[in-house]
């Protein structure tokens, strides 16, 4: 079982930005713990960040089909990002969406999502362990299917 986990712009300046929302860790930080969490899950994970729609849609395509499941932090494309949208439900795999940050609880044009409704399931405000619920989440869902 393979499964990738992505994170669209600005999440590569982690550790950086706005720490009181978005935490003290680093991306690479939060990428080891998901590599360590995939061990114990005994799941393959794959992890890609880029700050392009384009990037993003690219590398989707071109996974789509030897993986099982994906993982997304769309960054601010969460609330625009149609291309990526159609690029995720394409695949036909199924989607977790997550946010560090409550998405609910800030601007108001946060609150919405365009990936949402092709998502699974959406796990917002619970910082980096978010991406590992996910991946619990995302695994006992493929290990049922
Ligand atoms: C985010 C929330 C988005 O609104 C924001 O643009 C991000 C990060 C989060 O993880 O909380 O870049 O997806």
């Amino acid at each position: 079982m393979k499964i990738l986990v992505i994170n669209g712009p600005n999440l590569n300046m982690l550790g950086k930005r706005d720490k009181a929302i978005y935490g003290e860790k680093t991306l690479a930080e939060i990428e080891a713990l998901i590599k360590k969490e995939g061990e114990s899950l005994n799941v393959e994970v794959e992890t890609f960040q880029s700050n392009s729609e384009g990037r993003l849609i690219d590398f989707i395509q071109s996974q789509s089909d030897s993986v099982d499941g994906i993982i997304i932090n769309p960054g601010a494309l969460t609330h625009y990002g149609l291309s990526l949208r159609d690029a995720l439900a394409d695949t036909e795999l199924p989607v977790i969406e997550v946010h560090l940050s409550n998405i609910y609880a800030r601007e108001e044009w946060r609150a919405e999502s365009v990936i949402a409704p092709i998502a699974k399931a959406q796990i917002s405000g619970q910082g980096w362990k978010g991406y590992l619920a996910a991946m619990q989440a995302l695994v006992a869902e493929l290990r049922k299917s």
